[in-house]
């Protein structure tokens, strides 16, 4: 069995990082999640907390699984990673998240993974075209962070980025050929990677309708990033995409023309050029919004629909914010825009330059929302009448941890690998054990079965002593045993879930690792 050995020097189960955040330890795997600080103030929904964690320690960059006291649930791949959540495919819950070479410029070049409820990739999204790279180089596939989104048809909307020149000349600082950074995006279809969808920024929305001043672009790594997409939403009649560089969502039709458009920028346009409105743009009086993220659809009829976002309000620090969630009402009869609710936490003036999200929770009645404060690492759940319920917090500020969105679902998984159990006698009458099973969600108690050999099977096992479930890892002590071969199973009440292979206690340690492939 390929199985990694290895020692932990610890005191507790917690330690600080350079950036002066905890993160916690564990004796059973080299997980090391960035310590998820919980505190309710009201009643909140159940479900699991999915964050994609971001520039934490090495060991706790992952997308990450936390339940609702904090403790991780299930820690997948190290690395970079975006954009981690749960969705609906074929009728399935299942997680998808983005990873990524990385290249110059860009975030990287990745792929969508899916999983399924036994942690099983069943699906890779890739996406090829022919794509300029910063660095000249050719990837796997080209799929950009922004958005994996699955759509009721079980086909994916991803974003994209292509480096590529264009004539600026009718722009102030224009150039006749000037590197733009052009969003794009794509609706794949899942199992055969095959482009059902393409959609281009350059070509159907005019350069002067950009929030982002012309600056450099004479070389390729000083592109003009003058769109930024985000977020793309399936629509009645096309898909909703927002542009966070542009200030404005833009409805796009089926056949890839432009229905109408949402600015969120009601103020004078100062020093950037702009066309007449040129199609639909809907008067937003009395909605304003900036660098937003994360934009959806709700109850899209003939007359109306209903937008949720997240509004970064801010695109440095030095920007007054706050940022916050903002739903919109549209009204797509009078062409006419105003804002239903807007989240805010009074006693926490937040300003995110980058990322964010806005979730809808999911549990039936509560009419609860969640908001990922994106480079801040924090979330707070909000009850219906917009009052904070959940305040929760990962790193210290940006640079300790930060994450793209973060979301609450209900998950039910059990691994397709086995439980983990590290085996220590600590004294010569005591031995201590430690049990987890990354990513399992059902167990509620430990049972520890001794077994006359090394290669004997449960059935022949004697139930030595159980424990209820502590979080991700639980420690169980035996004292004066005469076991020398022992099996820890993981339950729900008395139905058995999952088992470890057999350990010799006899030995002073022993790991006994589980089968991750
Ligand atoms: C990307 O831009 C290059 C020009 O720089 C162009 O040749 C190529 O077709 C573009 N790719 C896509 C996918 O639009
Ligand atoms: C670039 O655009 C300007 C202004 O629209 C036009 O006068 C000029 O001929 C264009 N240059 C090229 C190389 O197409
Ligand atoms: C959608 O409509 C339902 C039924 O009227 C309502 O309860 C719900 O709040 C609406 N959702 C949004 C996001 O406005
Ligand atoms: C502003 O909001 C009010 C409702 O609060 C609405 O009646 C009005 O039409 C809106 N104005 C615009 C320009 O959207
Ligand atoms: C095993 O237990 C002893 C005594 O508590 C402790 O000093 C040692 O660090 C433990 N070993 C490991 C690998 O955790």
């Amino acid at each position: 069995m390929a199985c990694y050995f290895f020692i932990i020097f610890v005191l507790s189960s917690l330690a600080f990082g350079e950036t002066d955040w905890p993160y916690e330890l564990f004796q059973t795997g080299n997980w090391q999640p960035p310590h998820l600080s919980l505190s309710e103030i009201g009643e909140t929904d159940p479900g699991y907390i999915f964050i994609g964690v971001r520039k934490s320690n090495k060991a706790g960059t992952a997308p990450t699984i936390f339940d609702n006291n904090g403790d991780m649930v299930w820690q997948g791949p190290q690395g970079e990673n975006l954009d981690f959540k749960m969705q609906k495919l074929f009728g399935k819950d299942v997680i998808t998240y983005w990873d990524a070479q990385p290249d110059l410029r860009v975030l990287g070049y990745g792929a969508t993974h899916i999983l399924d409820s036994t942690y099983k990739e069943i699906y890779t999204v890739t996406l090829h075209d022919d794509f300029h790279t910063p660095s000249g180089k050719n990837f796997d596939s080209y799929i950009d962070g922004h958005e994996h989104y699955i759509t009721p048809q079980n086909t994916m909307l991803v974003s994209a980025l292509n480096f590529t020149q264009t004539n600026t000349s009718h722009l102030r600082r224009g150039t006749p050929d000037m590197w733009v950074l052009n969003s794009l995006f794509y609706e794949i279809d899942i199992k055969t990677n095959k482009v059902l969808f393409k959609w281009d920024a350059l070509e159907h929305i005019p350069l002067s309708k950009s929030s982002v001043t012309v600056l450099g672009g004479k070389k390729l790594h000083e592109a003009w990033d003058a769109y930024h997409i985000n977020s793309v939403t399936p629509t009645k009649y096309g898909y909703l995409v927002n542009f966070r560089h542009v200030r404005s969502v833009f409805y796009i039709n089926k056949d890839g023309s432009v229905r109408w458009q949402l600015s969120g920028d009601n103020d004078d346009y100062g020093d950037f050029m702009r066309d007449n409105d040129y199609y639909g743009d809907f008067k937003s009086d009395n909605v304003s919004f900036a660098w937003q993220h994360d934009v959806r659809v709700h109850n899209e009829t003939e007359e109306s629909l209903v937008l949720s976002l997240y509004n970064n309000a801010a695109m440095d620090h030095e920007d007054p914010g706050p940022s916050t969630g903002l739903i919109i009402h549209v009204d797509l009869i009078n062409k006419k825009a105003w804002i239903i609710q807007e989240l805010a936490d009074p006693t926490d003036h937040i300003v995110s330059a980058t990322q964010g999200s806005f979730q809808f929770l999911p549990s039936p009645g509560t009419a609860h929302m969640l908001l990922g404060y994106g480079s801040i690492p924090k979330l707070k759940e909000y009850d219906g009448d917009g009052n904070v319920v959940l305040r929760g917090q990962f790193g210290k500020n940006t640079l300790s941890a930060n994450a793209y969105r973060i979301f609450k679902f209900p998950w039910n998984a059990t691994p397709h690998w086995d439980p983990a159990l590290f085996v220590n006698r600590t004294t010569s009458h005591t031995t201590d054990l430690y049990m987890s099973w990354n990513g399992a969600t059902d167990h509620d108690n430990w049972a520890i079965f001794s077994v006359p050999s090394q290669t004997s099977t449960l059935l022949e096992g004697k139930r030595l002593l159980m424990h209820e479930r502590t979080g991700f890892e639980t420690r169980i002590s035996i004292e004066n045993s005469d076991a020398r071969f022992i099996i820890a199973v993981a339950r729900h009440g008395e139905k058995i879930l999952g088992k470890s292979f057999v350990a010799e206690l006899g030995q002073e340690i022993n790991y006994v690792c589980p089968f991750i492939d």
